[in-house]
């Protein structure tokens, strides 16, 4: 495991144009299975649970969740039996993100939408908590108090790395961006890129997730906003063209980009600099959010092309 993630600044001919130092915080390297935004949501997770004596962390996603994939390979190596909530049919058990998710060991309890819908409801979590004695709850995503802190720490890093104006990351439950605004402290501007249609529909539907997470000192916070028009069609949708566009900037700067967060995060970068947004001399960071073992399920779904993406080797259990 990597301590501090590497600040990479970025060669290509976009950013040049304007006049603009654009760099990118690799926090996709700081580990090969639980990299990116992953890591820093769960670890303090980890040790509040092991610390209460928990023996299991229980926690929720969909058939393709990159949490669920992390938080079994890190209950694994920490000495702890993980369980997993899933959204949708037991088949989904053999996809590639869950069939190496029960390599390192995690259960997993396939059920049906509705039922998943009540993930955040106290009788349904005290309902599970019996089920499932000694299990320390982590919501979907990851994103709870515990997980702001450990995002909090990329702005420690980063100010250790770098003097920049802005900064992005990608928006799905919120607690990254949360956890960034919250360690920020109202230094730079911070830039989430909504990924979910959702927040398209309802403009305050990701800024109030975002709202929810945040103590009440940052909860006036005023330097960062969510773009939300950005999604692209809707989770996980994406055209031809944006593949395309996601594909030709990896190729040329040799930074690896999924479609589903980081690769949306770029392309909402690439059009906010065509659009001028940025002023001349502006120094903007990008944070890679990890995430690339979902190009494994895009790949087995037909979704992406696997021979133009670099899809991560997992690293078996022994
Ligand atoms: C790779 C990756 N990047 C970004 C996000 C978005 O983070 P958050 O859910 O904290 O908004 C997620 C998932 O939730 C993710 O898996």
């Amino acid at each position: 495991m990597m301590n501090n993630s590497p600040l990479q600044l970025i060669k290509h001919s976009a950013f040049v144009q304007q006049k603009l130092m654009v760099y990118i915080k690799r926090d996709d390297l700081l580990h090969p299975i639980i990299s990116g935004n992953k890591w820093r949501k769960l670890k303090y997770n980890l040790i509040h649970a092991k610390k209460n004596n928990k023996t299991n962390i229980l926690s929720f996603g969909g058939a393709y969740s990159n949490h669920i994939h992390a938080l079994a390979f890190a209950c694994y190596q920490q000495g702890l039996a993980s369980i997993g909530i899933i959204r949708g049919e037991p088949h989904y058990a053999n996809n590639f993100t869950l069939s190496w998710a029960q390599h390192w060991g995690i259960k997993l309890v396939f059920v049906d939408r509705k039922t998943y819908k009540k993930r955040h409801h106290p009788d349904y979590l005290q309902q599970l908590q019996i089920q499932f004695p000694n299990s320390f709850i982590v919501p979907e995503g990851g994103s709870n108090t515990l997980a702001l802190r450990g995002m909090s720490e990329v702005i420690d890093e980063l100010n250790q790395q770098l003097e920049f104006d802005s900064l992005l990351c990608p928006v799905g439950s919120g607690g990254t961006l949360a956890g960034l605004v919250l360690g920020d402290a109202e230094q730079h501007n911070i830039i989430g890129v909504g990924v979910l249609k959702q927040g398209a529909d309802n403009q305050d539907y990701l800024k109030n997730e975002v709202k929810a997470l945040l103590p009440n000192r940052a909860k006036n916070y005023k330097n960062w906003h969510i773009e939300n028009e950005m999604h692209r069609g809707g989770y996980a949708k994406f055209s031809v063209l944006d593949e395309k566009r996601i594909l030709d900037f990896s190729n040329t700067t040799n930074i690896p980009f999924e479609p589903v967060y980081s690769g949306k995060m770029l392309l909402a970068l690439l059009d906010l600099v065509e659009q001028g947004y940025f002023p001349a001399g502006h120094k903007i960071v990008m944070l890679h959010t990890g995430g690339l073992q979902g190009l494994g399920g895009l790949a087995e779904r037909k979704l992406i092309n696997a021979q133009q993406w670099h899809i991560p080797q997992q690293v078996p259990r022994t």
